[in-house]
């Protein structure tokens, strides 16, 4: 693992997290995506191996596009999710924002990033969605910061009250927020606009 690894640390750990990957989380991404229009596109940041949320975004008839800046991430969504568009890009600099999508979903991925990236993903997602697009992520409520148990890198959530701020600020508005089986907290914010 170098300092410039633009996974920051998830490429060296892709083999044990796929191990421990379970399907927690996926009754609530399927939830939120019965919002969006039948066969829409969905951008999944940081979509790991795509199992078990992109290749269940895949199932329900989803456009489905990948972006995740570790190579054995996305050689594995490669395989696991074959019908949907990959690149191995961050979520900071990928072009994939110069699409729109119906929903974008961001699951253990936006709290990974400095609090300054953290922001500017949110604007990113918000102008690339379409008026009332959905983006549900999953980051703790509580603003708090912790140590990953895999790659050992500071994690932090900006808790509900910025985060809330943040979207508003980008044209976005939390109305949900869920907690998953492994007490996981998500945002669901829709996109205002006509
Ligand atoms: C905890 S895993 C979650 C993977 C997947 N979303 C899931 O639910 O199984 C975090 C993922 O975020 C990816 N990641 C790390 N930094 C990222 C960045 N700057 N932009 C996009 N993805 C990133 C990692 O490579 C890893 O695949």
């Amino acid at each position: 693992m170098t300092n410039d690894d633009a996974s920051a640390g998830w490429d060296a750990v892709a083999d044990r997290f796929a191990a421990l990957r379970s399907d927690v989380g996926t009754d609530i991404v399927l939830h939120w995506s019965r919002h969006l229009p039948r066969g829409g596109a969905v951008l999944d940041i940081g979509c790991g191996t795509g199992v078990p949320i992109g290749a269940c975004l895949a199932a329900e008839g989803f456009t489905l596009f990948g972006i995740d800046p570790a190579t054995r991430m996305i050689a594995a969504f490669r395989d696991n999710v074959p019908e949907a568009t990959a690149a191995c890009e961050p979520a900071e600099t990928s072009r994939f924002f110069d699409r729109r999508f119906d929903g974008v979903v961001a699951v253990g991925i936006l709290f990974l990033l400095p609090e300054a990236a953290q922001a500017a993903v949110i604007a990113r997602v918000a102008r690339a969605l379409c008026p009332r697009g959905r983006f549900l992520f999953s980051a703790p409520r509580e603003r708090c910061a912790w140590q990953d148990s895999l790659t050992g890198r500071r994690s932090r959530s900006l808790g509900e009250a910025a985060y809330g701020k943040l979207l508003r600020a980008a044209g976005c508005e939390i109305v949900g927020c869920h907690r998953d089986g492994g007490g996981n907290d998500y945002f669901d914010a829709v996109a205002l606009g006509a």
